[in-house]
């Protein structure tokens, strides 16, 4: 998500954060800041891009070799000055700069303003230099140990003290730091592109771990003193490479990252004794959404797909009434807008210029509007009553993919919040929060499939039509599959309810013409299954998707896809990931540029 670098040496740490920042800056920030410590400390944020903070910083004297520096992204708190990093203590003594969610900040943040702390931001950050000042006795080391053992959630971060100075001190938990050295000084960072321009050797700190990095040296520790000992990885990256992870290409490096951003949608949201979804976002109408008889799903493209899925959890779980529609439909449909009834909108940029004309249509007749957004502070998210942002942290490829399966993680979490004030008894809900815990490591399990998609995509590079097929879960991902498809390889690809073939589609099929079939072993699976005989009884090929340890479907299908088995409910996000690999590699295999496709932006802003 955010970046952060800092530097201890004999060269001067400002130009050194700056261009470290720089290159990071590919992932996406709203703002940034650096703090330099020479005979005194100096700190500098600004909003909006690095040429901002650049227009700060000239004219001003900013000596020292010792510093940090961020990009943010928000997540608690505004886009504001107040808010970006590095955050201080109250004596202006500790600086850090932090990436990752501190979940139990309120907490914290109230037990150290009873005792005098004076807080200057909205963040969840600030409560770390505080409570490092609160444990500090001229030892940094050991005052973040301390206070890293009190807070709860992911970070990397990199602090230094003014009163205890020549040093870094680094640590992470859930979120990447790599350390290196050259014979100027010691790096931090949490991207080896912000340094690999400095050395290609690079030290990766595990979860747990605390570095204390100073201009010859660095040693590494745990939260209980235990020294670890750390071997260097030699990257042979180039600084593009570097920035896509090592990875050919950004949407590559995302659909690897999903289980990262299926946890993080997750982190700190589930209360598995209680069977509950805790989502801070929706406590301010909390008592409006009991009283809600009915829901209505608003988005665009991929975001739409994911409140198709939304839609059948919602009712089929939740039991609320549900509608999902297109923002570019609803927005000229004249659509009636109950009371009675809230309005879920869902979008990774949360600038759809479609979906936010439908928001402000249901907010000037009086409705309930709800937000499942990813980009913090974005036009969406600023209009909406209340929400729940995704936290995938920035998606750089233009086909959406980590964006999509933490839209469907939110939107279980929804079910599960919204099921649970209704009727839904504590064994299902406990059911869903174990199933939604066991997420990242089935999207893991179904990533190493890699290798045997790629092979997929090969034997199917030149057919020039696909057919995606699915029934209630996995209907929407056959929709999704022949979207990634389209958009990234510009193979024609149509995705149908598999219950429909007889109704158009199947006069379509012959031996060229492969139809991609999403079959896990469901509630629908015999059904869909009929429907695989169908297609074969035409000669066409099959690839399905199935649930592991369904031997049968290799009789039938040409090709299978293996997903791990999880809750019905949860089947769609485990099925995407083959989706996006064949579409990828089908796009690579064409010789085409999978992060820009051609004809499409990022954000779209215009109707
Ligand atoms: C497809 C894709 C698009 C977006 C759509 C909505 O891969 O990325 O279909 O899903 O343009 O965008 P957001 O979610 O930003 O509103």
């Amino acid at each position: 998500m955010c970046g952060i670098v800092g530097y201890v040496g004999s060269k001067q740490a400002a130009p050194l954060l700056m261009e470290g920042l720089r290159r990071e800056s590919y992932r996406g920030y709203d703002s940034s800041g650096i703090a330099v410590l020479g005979s005194a400390p100096v700190s500098f944020r600004s909003v909006g891009k690095l040429e901002e903070l650049e227009l700060k910083l000239k004219g001003q004297v900013v000596e020292g070799g010792l510093g940090i520096g961020h990009s943010r992204w928000a997540t608690h708190g505004q886009v504001t000055e107040e808010n970006a990093h590095p955050q201080t203590d109250c004596a202006n003594n500790i600086f850090v700069v932090h990436n990752g969610i501190i979940e139990n900040f309120g907490v914290i943040k109230k037990k150290l303003e009873e005792r005098g702390h004076q807080f200057r931001s909205e963040t969840d950050t600030e409560v770390l230099p505080h409570l490092i000042e609160h444990f500090f006795e001229g030892n940094l080391e050991e005052a973040v140990k301390k206070a890293l053992s009190v807070v709860r959630g992911s970070y990397a971060i990199a602090v230094f003290a003014v009163k205890d100075p020549g040093k870094i001190v680094a640590a992470r938990l859930s979120s990447p730091l790599v350390i290196s050295l050259n014979d100027t000084g010691g790096f931090v960072a949490s991207d080896p592109a912000a340094l690999i321009a400095h050395s290609r050797k690079m030290v990766f700190l595990e979860d747990g771990e605390v570095a204390v990095i100073e201009p010859d040296t660095f040693h590494v520790s745990d939260l209980n003193n235990q020294v670890k000992k750390k071997v260097a990885t030699e990257l042979d990256w180039s600084v593009e490479e570097a920035q896509k992870g090592g990875y050919e290409h950004f949407m590559l490096k995302e659909i690897m990252e999903q289980p990262e951003a299926v946890a993080n949608a997750l982190r700190g949201r589930l209360l598995v004794q209680e069977g509950r979804a805790k989502l801070g976002g929706l406590e301010r109408v909390e008592k409006e959404l009991r009283a809600i008889g009915r829901l209505n799903i608003i988005a665009c493209g991929s975001s739409y797909y994911a409140g198709l899925a939304g839609e059948y959890m919602l009712e089929e779980y939740a039991g609320i009434p549900t509608d999902t529609d297109l923002g570019s439909e609803f927005r000229y449909r004249k659509a009636i807008v109950d009371k009675n009834s809230a309005s879920i909108f869902i979008s990774q940029s949360g600038e759809t210029a479609d979906t936010l004309a439908a928001l402000k249509e249901v907010k000037e007749k009086g409705g309930l509007t709800l937000g499942i957004i990813n980009q913090v502070g974005s036009s969406l998210a600023r209009e909406m009553t209340a929400g729940v942002y995704n936290h995938a942290g920035p998606e750089i490829g233009v086909a959406s993919t980590k964006a999509t399966s933490t839209q469907l993680a939110v939107l279980a979490l929804f079910t599960l919040f919204l099921g649970r004030q209704r009727g839904m008894s504590l064994t299902m809900g406990k059911r869903i929060a174990e199933e939604l815990q066991k997420l990242p490591a089935l999207i893991q399990q179904t990533l190493e499939q890699a290798p045997h998609i790629q092979r997929m995509a090969e034997k199917y590079a030149t057919a020039a039509n696909f057919l995606y097929i699915g029934r209630k879960y996995s209907f929407p991902i056959a929709l999704e599959g022949a979207l990634k498809l389209k958009e990234t390889s510009y193979v024609h690809a149509e995705g149908y309810g598999a219950g429909e073939m007889k109704h158009g589609p199947l006069a379509l099929i012959d031996s060229s013409f492969p139809t991609f079939a999403v079959v896990p072993t469901d509630s629908v699976y015999e059904k869909t299954v009929s429907n695989i005989q169908e297609v074969k009884a035409r000669r066409g090929p099959v690839i399905a998707v199935a649930t592991e340890g369904n031997e049968a479907i290799q009789e039938l299908a040409d090709d299978v896809m293996y997903i791990p088995k999880t809750l019905e409910m949860l089947t769609p996000i485990l099925a995407l990931i083959p989706v996006q690999l064949f579409a990828y590699y089908m796009s690579v295999l064409k010789g085409n540029n999978p992060d820009t496709p051609r004809n499409l932006a990022k954000s779209v802003t215009v109707e």
